[in-house]
């Protein structure tokens, strides 16, 4: 063997494997992130449901055509609401598209979910009594006044989900939304309410899909929105934006022992390159993955691109915890394959 070539060959080798792009293992943070099928993921301002060791991810089924409405003052682009989107996985990594989950209504154009309104934001979870999976999102009209929330029912976690109403939780206005279900099956709805300056945490009914009438008042004046929450050791927490329309903030955390709180604002949880900017994302779902003492959690996150909107990205990163207190660090790429324990906390 030629000892000067070998070790050339090996050195060469070794540089290609440094500059190879993210593997099959890996998502790119804000990377185009196909599906199963090589198209792009079309689930903004999504959640996940995992159900019987599956995992379902929801999201904003975006138009291709992004505009910007006439006559309203801020930046409100949007595009046709296509519905929501359900694909499933069991690894994290690689997502099949099951098919619009909620279809938009195209034929009544008074209805909640024309392709000429805004649904936004929708989160599933699913009642072990009814056995029936429940879809809650942000219902808007074009300048976003209507400010109500929507609810949905199927038999499937894949759907069809049938539209049943839009509402003002607690006669209250209602935008950026999330739905939390509690280890002891009851299930709370929290939203953006009172012109986006006080989230509201409104418990649903047994069967989740109402309001209870028992709800309370919080971060009054700290106009937080994007809300997702989780709950570990006892404590809840919740990560946040600030209000900025598609444009990237800092994001907040939160803390309380009980879900109605008192809720204690803390800091910016990010860490590391455009730390202040939320690293261009905006906060949507926190999925716990795994149990007891393996269990960590993923933040989801959405990179908007406000004038192209369909190709807006995906950012998701680990929650590291050190005693009761967390970050999220940057990483460029994240690790999917086979199992989501890759995210075990610190
Ligand atoms: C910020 C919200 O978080 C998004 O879901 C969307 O409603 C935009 N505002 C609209 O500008």
């Amino acid at each position: 063997m030629n000892i000067k070539k070998e070790i050339c060959r090996l050195i060469l080798l070794g540089i290609t494997v440094l500059a190879l792009p993210a593997s099959g293992t890996e998502r790119v943070q804000a990377g185009v992130w196909n599906d199963t099928d090589g198209n792009p993921i079309n689930a903004h301002g999504g959640g996940i449901l995992e159900h019987d060791g599956v995992y379902y991810w929801y999201g904003e089924r975006k138009g291709d055509h992004t505009y910007r409405s006439p006559g309203v003052g801020w930046e409100c682009y949007r595009t046709e609401a296509g519905g929501v989107s359900c694909y499933s996985s069991r690894d994290l990594k690689n997502w099949k598209f099951e098919g619009v989950a909620l279809k938009p209504d195209t034929a009544d154009h008074t209805s909640d979910i024309h392709p000429t309104m805004v649904i936004e934001r929708p989160k599933v979870v699913y009642n072990d009594k009814t056995r029936k999976f429940v879809m809650w999102m942000h219902i808007d009209n074009h300048s976003y006044s209507a400010a109500r929330a929507g609810v949905a029912v199927s038999d499937s976690p894949t759907g069809p989900f049938t539209y049943i109403r839009s509402e003002r939780p607690n006669n209250s206005e209602s935008r950026d939304m999330t739905v939390f279900k509690d280890d002891d099956g009851k299930a709370y709805h929290i939203y953006s309410s009172e012109g986006n300056s006080t989230l509201h945490i409104s418990l649903l009914s047994d069967d989740y899909l109402s309001q209870s009438g028992s709800f309370c008042r919080n971060f009054p004046n700290r106009f937080r929105e994007a809300p997702a929450i989780f709950k570990k050791d006892g404590k809840y927490y919740m990560v946040t934006s600030g209000c900025s329309g598609w444009s990237p903030n800092e994001a907040e955390w939160a803390v309380s022992t009980t879900i109605m709180g008192p809720w204690t604002p803390m800091d910016n949880p990010c860490r590391g390159k455009d730390a202040d900017k939320t690293f261009y994302g905006q906060s949507t779902f926190i999925l716990p993955v795994g149990k007891g003492s393996d269990r960590s959690f993923i933040i989801m996150f959405d990179k908007w691109k406000k004038d192209d909107l369909v190709d807006s990205r995906y950012i998701w990163l680990p929650i590291r915890f050190n005693g009761d207190t967390l970050t999220i660090p940057w990483t460029d790429t994240v690790d999917l394959t086979g199992s989501a324990t890759d995210f075990a906390a610190e």
